[in-house]
């Protein structure tokens, strides 16, 4: 990989809604256990955004934060980046209503839809604009209120997801630190493992559409997992076999929370510890594009993250897509 200028985190940020559900909650509604959710996906609860907001106002706390944490004025920003599959409306962008109202006039905005991976997309592209010397200072976001898009009568799904958004500021900078490389990748021909059948102009809004449960999320779990667990470590040996590292070498793991399951398979692959793999999916549950922010956020918050600390973020999702991002921060 071509290297230009570095680029590196300054800010992190995070925003989860105050509304819990709990497993027990789950059981009410749906034919699961409390046992059953911990034991095959290790999620104990997650967050539900109230009625009345939207992503908007996720994104707008996260990255309120995240700017204040690396003490930069909105109006410096370059460009705003928007990971998401649940922006406010189809259209304008979700970056653009963040533009607004964070009022960051002098930055370009547009989203990256990339499932799950959208972070580790949005992150990449960032550092594209740094390293080639076009911006200073990019807002990347990951937000998702997945809980507008699941279907509350498919236990299969609706015990998985939760809300909430992620933030950082990354900059330019002199230091030999931050982004050391990337990967992303992609497979079309998964595309129905995981999506969402209407809404798009192959199957508009209608009557039949919403009556069939056409807006919800379908998944197919058992193929996301076997594919998950795959990509995930051959991403990890790419980041690292590219720099003459092994993963024993790195700090931390910032792996995509869908399943707990999947977390502990391959780190259990690769003999290395828990402390190593932060988790949030407990808490949380999968939030998509911002369990990877949000991580980062909770780990430099608690002091478990620290300067010069060699980490992995990777993650894998709809589209199929996968990806990873290696960092010292
Ligand atoms: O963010 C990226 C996208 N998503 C993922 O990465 C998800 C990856 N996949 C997974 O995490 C897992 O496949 C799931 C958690 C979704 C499912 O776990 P599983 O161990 O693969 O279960 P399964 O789908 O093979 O189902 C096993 C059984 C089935 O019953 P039968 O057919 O054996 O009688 C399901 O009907 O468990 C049943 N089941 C449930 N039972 C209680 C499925 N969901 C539930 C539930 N409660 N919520």
């Amino acid at each position: 990989m071509i290297k230009g200028y570095n680029s590196k985190i300054t800010g992190c940020g995070a925003a989860v809604p105050e509304q819990i559900i709990t497993n027990a909650d789950l059981e009410k509604m749906v034919e699961t256990s409390n046992e059953w959710i911990v034991a095959r996906t290790g999620i104990r609860e997650r967050r539900k955004l109230e009625n009345g907001l939207s992503s908007a106002d996720l994104s707008e706390r996260a990255s309120q934060e995240a700017l204040k944490n690396a003490a930069l004025d909105p109006a410096e920003l370059d460009l705003i980046l928007v990971a998401t599959v649940t922006p406010d409306h189809q259209t304008p962008s979700a970056s653009c209503i963040l533009q607004s109202r964070l009022k960051a006039f002098k930055a370009g905005a547009m989203d990256i839809s990339a499932g799950c991976t959208g972070f580790i997309y949005a992150l990449s592209v960032a550092h594209q604009f740094i390293a080639n010397g076009v911006y200073r200072n990019v807002l990347v976001v990951g937000v998702e209120v997945l809980t507008r898009i699941t279907d509350w009568e498919d236990r299969g799904t609706c015990v998985l997801f939760g809300d909430g958004a992620g933030a950082v500021v990354l900059q330019v900078t002199e230091q030999e630190k931050g982004i050391i490389n990337f990967t992303l990748k992609s497979d079309g021909r998964g595309a129905e493992l995981l999506y969402l059948p209407a809404g798009g102009s192959a199957m508009p809004a209608s009557y039949e559409s919403v009556k069939n449960r056409m807006h919800y999320l379908r998944m197919n779990g058992n193929e996301i997992f076997k594919f998950a667990v795959k990509v995930v470590e051959e991403t990890i040996f790419e980041l690292t076999k590219e720099e003459n590292l092994k993963p024993e070498d790195l700090d931390l793991f910032f792996l995509h929370q869908a399943n707990l399951r999947i977390i502990d398979h391959v780190r259990k692959h690769l003999k290395l510890p828990p402390e190593k793999f932060p988790v949030n999916i407990d808490r949380l549950g999968n939030t998509s594009s911002a369990t990877i922010p949000i991580a980062l956020y909770e780990e430099l918050v608690a002091g478990r993250l620290k300067e010069g600390d060699l980490i992995a973020m990777v993650a894998f999702g709809a589209g199929l897509t996968w990806g990873g991002v290696l960092m010292k921060w």
